[in-house]
C-alpha cells in the first residue's frame, strides 16, 4: 500500500459568510487565537506524516503562501532585537511543509477544486482537508483517518452525527457498520433536507482518497448550480472501489460560521498556557 504523503487543501472560497473581515484577508488566515486557521490544519496534516500540501487557490489568496515562506526582514529584525523564541517559531512555520499552489480559475465546486490538484497528486492516495472545519483531537483527525485507510485499504471520510435539522449543511452518508466507529458507505447525498437524509451522519472536511477518485470526478456532471460536487464523485467511488465513513474522535468547530469561529477561539484560548486561566477569571466577572 502506498503511503499517504500529500494533502489537497481547497482555499479558493470567497468567505462571504465572514464579510467584511474577508474582503482583503483570506478567510484561511483568520486566527484561532494567534495561529491562522490554515496553519492549524497544516500542523494536523504534518503530524499525520503529510510532506506536501497542494493549496488550490484563487484570486487574492497570495498571503497564504507567504505565511509558509521565509520572511527574511522579519526574521532579521527579530534576531537583532534578541527575540529568539519568536524567530525560531517563524522559521519552524516556513520549514514545516512543502507547499504548492494551484490556481482554480473558476468557482466550479469542491469536486472541481480537487480535480485541479490531479497532476500534482499523480497516482497515489492523498488527503483532502477543508480548513473551515477545525477539529481539536489527539491524535489529529487526519492521522485517525490514515490509520483506518491503512487498516481497510479503502478511502475514508470523517463523519459526525448531527441534529436532523442540520443535514442540509453537509454531505450525508448511510452504510453498514464494520466496527464501532467505521461504516462501509452505501449512499452519499449532498446537503439533503431532513426528509431526504439517509441518516444523521454528516461528512466533515477530512477525506483520505485513492487516486481513482479523479476518474470518477472527471465523469461527474455539474449539478444544477453548475458545480462539480465532491460528494457525487465519492458516490461513484463508493460503488466501484468501496468507501468508508469513520466517526472521528475530537471536537469539531465550523469556523466559517461566526458562532463556530468564536467557540473555537474561546475554547482554544481557554486551553492555552499563559492565557487560559486569566481568560477564565475574566469570563467569570461577566454577568452572563
Ligand atoms: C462541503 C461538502 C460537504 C461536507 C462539508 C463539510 O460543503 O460539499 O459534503 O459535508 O463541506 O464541511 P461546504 O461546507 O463547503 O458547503
Amino acid at each position: 500500500m502506498r503511503p499517504v504523503r500529500k494533502a489537497v487543501i481547497p482555499v479558493a472560497g470567497l468567505g462571504t459568510r465572514f464579510l467584511p473581515a474577508t474582503k482583503a484577508v483570506p478567510k484561511e488566515l483568520l486566527p484561532i487565537v494567534d495561529v491562522p486557521a490554515i496553519q492549524v490544519v497544516i500542523e494536523e496534516a504534518v503530524a499525520a506524516g503529510i510532506e506536501e500540501v497542494i493549496l488550490v487557490t484563487g484570486r487574492g489568496k497570495g498571503a497564504i503562501m507567504d505565511h509558509f515562506d521565509h520572511s527574511y526582514e522579519l526574521e532579521d529584525t527579530l534576531k537583532r532585537r534578541g527575540k529568539h523564541a519568536e524567530r525560531i517559531e517563524l522559521e519552524r512555520i516556513s520549514d514545516m511543509v512543502r507547499a504548492v499552489a494551484i490556481r482554480q480559475k473558476a468557482a466550479l465546486g469542491l469536486g472541481h477544486a480537487v480535480l485541479c490538484a490531479r497532476a500534482a497528486i499523480g497516482d497515489e492516495p492523498f488527503v483532502v482537508i477543508l480548513p473551515d472545519d477545525i477539529i481539536d483531537a489527539d491524535p489529529g483527525v487526519t492521522a485517525q483517518l490514515i490509520s483506518q485507510y491503512e487498516r481497510y485499504g479503502a478511502g475514508v471520510l470523517a463523519t459526525m452525527e448531527v441534529p436532523l435539522d442540520k443535514t442540509s449543511m453537509y454531505g450525508v452518508i448511510s452504510g453498514a457498520p464494520m466496527s464501532e466507529r467505521a461504516w462501509r458507505i452505501n449512499t452519499l447525498v449532498e446537503k439533503p433536507e431532513p426528509d431526504d437524509a439517509p441518516s444523521c451522519f454528516a461528512v466533515i472536511g477530512r477525506y483520505v482518497l485513492p487516486p481513482e477518485i479523479f476518474a470518477h470526478l472527471e465523469a461527474t456532471e455539474p449539478d444544477d448550480s453548475g458545480e462539480i460536487q465532491l460528494t457525487d464523485g465519492l458516490r461513484r467511488l463508493a460503488a466501484d472501489d468501496g468507501l468508508l465513513g469513520y466517526e472521528f474522535e475530537g471536537r469539531h468547530y465550523d469556523i466559517a460560521d461566526r458562532l463556530g469561529f468564536l467557540k473555537a477561539n474561546l475554547e482554544y484560548a481557554l486551553k492555552r498556557e499563559g492565557l487560559g486561566t486569566e481568560l477564565r477569571d475574566y469570563l467569570r466577572t461577566l454577568s452572563l
